[in-house]
């Protein structure tokens, strides 16, 4: 920790010092430890390794004023962790082990997390499949770990993206709303090909008439036209049912925004780029929080966005979703888990 540069922190590169480890063996969740942050002994026979089964999540700790740890949300996302392991066919973990293990290795590695404005301590727990086995069937044996990461913000300034037509990151019937291992892979060609390009990511269409925007793999996406906000629904299945996502909805029809869950069409879009009506769009997420998008490509042509006008709603949002994991303000809706 020593060496760490807490006022350059960047997203993911650093390791705090341990980790929490659960072990699934016949039928139950054992071994509940927390150990020096260290390598894994792992035979290549290790059915993650082949077949990918594993299941992740992202959360954040943060302090407050009084240097008191603060969790944003931690029962969505143990809720999610649980329904993107049933779609993987991985045993859940159960509450108590998430938050307990949680709990203790924030309690260790409590110097980790930055005290700096505008960053936290992002935590990555995890499940994988232990067995050593070619075939192809769930795992018996499995790992469930967490690890955390202090970190600034995901993107660092405004970001450029391309509306993709060619490649699907889900389908109907798919593995898209579960935060699986296997869906982040898929993105990493499609995605290089467009930062290749010049852009920062993609924004992902359905993937069977690549008609309709979807999200962004790092991000749910939000878009502001004519003052109303919108966003693609979950209820395909396609989409990652983001839990930034969701508290920005909820915020925005406290803050009197107007609010459409539906399906934008791309051509939509783009006659809402051409004729000057879409004000805002951003990117949410917990390793994003709030980001804002300043270029979309679709079918090849670059549309820059209009400047943020004062008081626009993502700056707006992004202040108030601070004010919150932060401590700064009330915590009206039972978000915060104190530590
Ligand atoms: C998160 O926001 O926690 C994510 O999982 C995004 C990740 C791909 C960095």
């Amino acid at each position: 920790m020593e060496t760490t540069n807490f006022d350059e922190l960047s997203f993911g590169q650093i390791i705090s010092d341990h980790m929490f480890v659960a072990e699934y063996k016949d039928g139950e969740w054992q071994d509940l430890r927390i150990e020096p942050y260290g390598p894994l002994q792992i035979n290549p026979a290790n059915a993650t390794l082949h077949y990918g089964q594993s299941v992740f999540e992202g959360l954040k700790a943060y302090r407050n004023e009084a240097g008191e740890i603060l969790v944003f949300r931690g029962d969505a996302n143990q809720r999610r962790l649980n329904e993107s392991a049933q779609r993987m066919c991985i045993p859940e973990v159960p509450e108590e082990i998430f938050m307990e293990g949680m709990r203790k290795l924030l309690e260790v590695d409590k110097d980790w997390i930055p005290k700096q404005a505008g960053c936290s301590l992002y935590i990555r727990p995890f499940i994988f499949a232990a067995d050593d086995y070619l075939g192809i069937r769930p795992s018996n044996n499995y790992k469930f770990m967490i690890l955390t990461s202090p970190v600034g913000n995901y993107y660092s300034k405004p970001v450029a993206v391309k509306v993709e037509t060619q490649y699907a990151r889900a389908v109907e019937g798919g593995t898209g709303a579960a935060k699986a291992a296997g869906n982040y892979a898929g993105s990493l060609f499609p995605a290089r090909k467009a930062q290749k390009e010049g852009y920062d990511q993609l924004l992902w269409t359905d993937g069977k008439t690549h008609q309709y925007i979807e999200e962004s793999g790092t991000m749910n996406v939000m878009f502001v036209i004519d003052g109303t906000l919108i966003t693609a629904p979950i209820s395909t299945g396609t989409i990652l049912k983001g839990i930034t996502r969701d508290s920005v909805l909820i915020l925005a029809k406290e803050m009197g925004m107007p609010v459409e869950e539906r399906f934008l069409t791309v051509s939509e879009l783009e006659d809402a780029l051409l004729s000057g009506r879409l004000e805002e769009a951003f990117g949410t997420g917990t390793a994003a929080t709030v980001a804002f998008i300043r270029l979309i490509n679709i079918h090849n042509k670059d549309y820059v966005l209009p400047e943020k006008a004062a008081g626009a709603f993502s700056d707006r949002v992004l202040k108030r979703l601070d004010d919150i994991k932060y401590g700064k303000v009330a915590d009206d809706h039972g978000w915060i888990m104190k530590i």
